[in-house]
Parts: structure tokens; sequence; C-alpha cells
């Protein structure tokens, strides 16, 4: 065995100091952590999606860029082929677009926020500028505009993970009219509700707006994002993406999900009407803060200690999202699941709170 191995001496300190972002697997759980999609993939829509895949699609390199997506993409939303770029799920564009230009640069994020913003700028070697929101979680336009200013690229996310709130166009003008470098919005949960902020694209050259199909459109299993912006943006995440990003299977299906997307709105309504009662559920149980949400989640507080709430859901086989984010220390986040889980989550929640206040 060589003994002058020491590997620490190549990595950098951005590198040590990152955890490894590993969300155990927990099938016995319900799942309400991840904001994804929770009814069953429609089977219809599924057996479409595997008429299409034929033996090429194993053996053969997919489409690099996805041609066929990004015009059913650029067909469905009225943006040209050529401000459409498609990524191994939104969670690769972000990445990418660190690579271009958060590398040596300012990266400015307001938090709290979606954790892959902090993680992809340090892996990429930007220096991150956090512009904290308000208590309410309303962005600070005017720092975040004062930040931005010498930055190398500005992300905010709306409607936000994990508060829920949306920015409103004239915050997002305010701040793109700051900028010089790329504002990326990151509207990964869109279809939910919010402001949607496609129509500055054709006035604001640096604005980028990342968009999923993993939450509405159910797709968080085959890793399909998307993003809009100007051609001269476009032009340099070319240059730092993987060449094949996304594979052949998760293209095609992508593809029939927007041509079938009746369905997944009217998903979505269901999923809405669901948050509203789970809403108002919440607002009503004591020891609970809840927050408005424009998204397919609900940020709460609660007054025992989040932890032990946490824990306490876990034993009952319920999977909710908690933060090891300080500014977050209060706070768990639950994803809208289907009427039964809804159900179940509240029961549960309310015999954690009732225990844990008679052992007070
Ligand atoms: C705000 C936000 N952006 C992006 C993502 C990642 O999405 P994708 O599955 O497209 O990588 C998530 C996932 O939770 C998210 O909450």
């Amino acid at each position: 065995m060589q003994d002058n191995f020491d590997i620490d001496i190549f990595v950098r300190e951005e590198i040590k100091g990152l955890v490894p972002y590993n969300p155990e697997s927990r099938p016995e759980m319900i799942k309400m952590d991840a904001n994804e999609n929770p009814f069953l993939f429609p089977g219809d829509i599924q057996k479409k999606i595997y008429e299409l895949i034929d033996s090429r699609a194993f053996t053969r390199y997919p489409d690099a860029l996805a041609g066929a997506l990004v015009r059913e993409i650029s067909g469905c939303y009225g943006i040209a082929p050529d401000q459409v770029m498609v990524g191994n799920g939104s969670d690769e564009l972000i990445l990418n677009l660190m690579l271009a230009f958060g590398a040596g640069n300012r990266v400015v994020i307001a938090v709290p926020t979606f954790s892959m913003y902090a993680i992809h700028a340090r892996i990429a070697g930007g220096v991150i500028t956090e512009v904290p929101r308000d208590q309410n979680f309303d962005l600070a336009v005017e720092a975040l505009a004062r930040e931005g200013a010498g930055a190398g690229l500005l992300v905010i996310c709306s409607p936000n993970n994990p508060s829920g709130n949306s920015a409103t166009t004239e915050q997002m003008v305010a701040i793109l009219e700051a900028c010089r470098c790329p504002v990326v919005v990151d509207q990964a949960y869109l279809e939910f509700g919010g402001v949607d902020f496609l129509p500055l694209l054709a006035k604001h050259n640096n604005l980028v707006i990342l968009r999923t199909f993993s939450k509405a459109f159910g797709l968080a299993g085959l890793r399909v994002g998307y993003l809009f912006a100007h051609p001269g943006i476009l032009h340099y995440l070319c240059k730092v993406k993987q060449p094949f990003n996304l594979n052949n299977f998760s293209q095609t299906a992508a593809l029939v999900v927007l041509r079938n997307r009746g369905v997944f709105t009217r998903q979505v309504a269901q999923i809405g009407a669901e948050k509203d009662k789970l809403y108002k559920a919440l607002r009503e149980m004591p020891g609970v803060r809840v927050y408005p949400s424009d998204a397919n989640y609900l940020l709460f507080a609660v007054e025992a200690p989040a932890n032990r709430v946490f824990e306490g859901l876990l034993a009952e086989k319920i999977l909710v999202r908690n933060f090891s984010d300080p500014l977050l220390s209060e706070y768990l986040r639950v994803s809208v699941g289907t009427p039964a889980e809804n159900e179940i989550f509240l029961r549960g929640l309310r015999k954690v709170i009732d225990t844990l206040g008679e052992k007070k």
C-alpha cells in the first residue's frame, strides 16, 4: 500500500466543506418531502411513451440538443427554439449556469431558498453573496439590485422553495434593470401558481427562466428540466454542458407529456384544491403557523422543536422536509399529497404536537 497518499491536498476548501446531497430513499414512508406530483403517472400516457421507444433509443446516443423536445417546448410556450435549452433536471441547468457565469464571479442568491444554487455555485468556484428575504420571505429588492450590479449571476426562486411566495413583475423588472449579469428566476413550481415571467423575456436579454417536468408534470424520476434565455446566454451554456445530457427515454417522455398536458393541468387543479384544504387545517391547528403558498407545498413553523416534530412524524411513517439551514430551524415543509395522504399527515401532526405538548 502506497503510504504517501493524501487526497485532501488536491481538493479545494469549498469542496471539502460541502455536505453530499444524499436524501434517503425511504419507500416505506408517505413521501411528502420533495414536492413531486403525488398521483400515479397516467397509464395511457405511459403507454404512448413506450410505443415511441424503439431499439435505437437503447443502442444510439441521444440527440445532443434534444431538437424534437426543444421544438415542442418552443411551440407550446411561444418562445423561439434558439432560446430554449433542456437539461438533466433543472439541477443540471443550475450547475451549467454556475459554470458558465458564476465561476470566479460573485453569485447573488436571495435566501432562504433551494439549496442547490449555493451548492452548485461552490462546486463551480463562485463566490456567494446571500441577500436575506424579509420576515415574510419577501425579496429585498434594493439590496438585490445593489449586490447584483457587480455580480456574475443572480438567482431568485419564484414561487420560492420553501416559502411558497412569488416575486412580482415590478420586483423582477427592478432587479433585471439594475443587473448587467444573467438574472435567473427558477419557476419550478409556476404551474401551481405565482407570476409567469415569460412575458419579460422579449425585453430583458439578461433574464433566464428555469422550468422543470419534475413537479406538475410528474417526471421527477426521468430528470427533465428546461430554460428560456437569450441566444447569447445559450451560446455559453452549450459550451459547458455534457454532450448527451438528456437520455433518449426522457426526451421522448417529456415530449409525450407536453402533447398530453391537459391531464396534468387537471391534476394541478386537484393539487391546488387539496393545498387549500391543507392550509386551512394547518391554520386552525394550535401550535402551528402556516404560510400561504403559490406552489404545491406549505411551509409551517411549529412551537415545539421542529426536529422533534419531524422525528415524531417519521415514527408515524410520514416524511416531510426539515432543514439544516439555520434560517429555517423552526420550520418544516410539507408537499401536498393525495387526499388520503393529506388526511394521514394532518392526523399524524396533531398526534405528534399533542404528545410533545403533554411531555412539556
Ligand atoms: C426550486 C427548485 N428548482 C429546481 C429543482 C430541481 O428540479 P429538477 O428535478 O428539475 O432537477 C427543485 C427540486 O426540488 C426545486 O425545488
